[in-house]
């Protein structure tokens, strides 16, 4: 079991502040980020990647020692799919995952039986060309793939579904569900039927702070005249229009 703490989180852009005393505390299993544009879904898991620095004063500790100290021993652990990525086109995915496998410090015995293990998990095994005619859910795949190399135990995905086919997303859903024993997964989404059944709890984030936390079954039971509802009305509820009532 892998406890990840964040304690007053905060991050300030020049004008802008991104996120507001962000505190929580992640076990094992499956997070749902849900939030609108700008809401700072991604300036939390740039933080959480150190990709980013926090503000002075904010702590995160893994285990119980701060990521700062254990540095590649906590990147080690790490799996991440940044919201924006660029790949090389002229790369083969194979050769790809390689590269990233080096990156991440892992042997090439261990990224040789890693790679296809990865590859098989989102379909793309029987792929040979190059990235540059991929398509876009397919690139969208393989950054997926890159993220679960080593079999990391802390995995954020940053909007991982997005621009996927339907059938692919719920390949991509059985998948991260496939990860909750082992990891804390935390998956920033607008697809809210992404995370809706599959993740353990959902954190709505708005203005860069907590709006809601909760089990999905909890946040709908909050919601008045509940029933028959779903998390798409609990979005609704904090961020749609003063019609959701009627
Ligand atoms: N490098 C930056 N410089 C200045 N402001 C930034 C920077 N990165 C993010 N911001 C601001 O911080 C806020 C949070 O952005 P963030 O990207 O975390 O939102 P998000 O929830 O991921 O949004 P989206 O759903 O569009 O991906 C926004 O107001 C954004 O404009
Ligand atoms: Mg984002």
């Amino acid at each position: 079991m892998q406890i990840l703490t964040l304690t007053n989180v905060n991050k300030h852009y020049k004008q802008k502040h991104a996120l507001k005393n962000f505190t929580y505390e992640f076990q094992n299993g499956i997070y749902g980020l849900l939030g609108p544009n700008g809401a700072g879904k991604s300036t939390l898991l740039n933080i959480i990647s150190d990709n980013i620095t926090a503000d002075s004063g904010s702590e995160i500790k893994w285990n119980g020692e701060n990521i700062r100290a254990l540095g590649s021993k906590y990147r080690a652990e790490l799996g991440f799919m940044p919201q924006q990525q660029s790949l090389y086109d002229t790369f083969t995915a194979v050769r790809f995952l390689s590269y990233i496998a080096a990156l991440k410090g892992l042997s090439k015995s261990k990224a040789k039986t890693e790679i296809p293990r990865v590859l098989e998990k989102v379909e793309l095994s029987e792929y040979s060309k190059h990235i540059g005619g991929f398509s876009g859910g397919m690139k969208q795949r393989l950054l997926i793939a890159q993220a679960l190399l080593g079999d990391p135990r802390l995995i954020l995905l940053d909007e991982p579904t997005a621009g996927l086919d339907p059938k692919q997303r719920v390949i991509i859903r059985r998948l991260i569900e496939s990860l909750r024993e082992k990891a804390i997964v935390i998956v920033s989404t607008h697809i809210v039927s992404d995370v809706e059944s599959i993740a353990d709890r959902i954190i709505i984030l708005k203005d860069g702070e907590i709006n809601a936390d909760g089990t999905t079954e909890s946040l709908i039971a909050r919601l008045p005249d509940h029933c028959g509802k779903n998390l798409e009305n609990v979005y609704m509820q904090h961020f749609g229009d003063k019609e959701y009532d009627t």
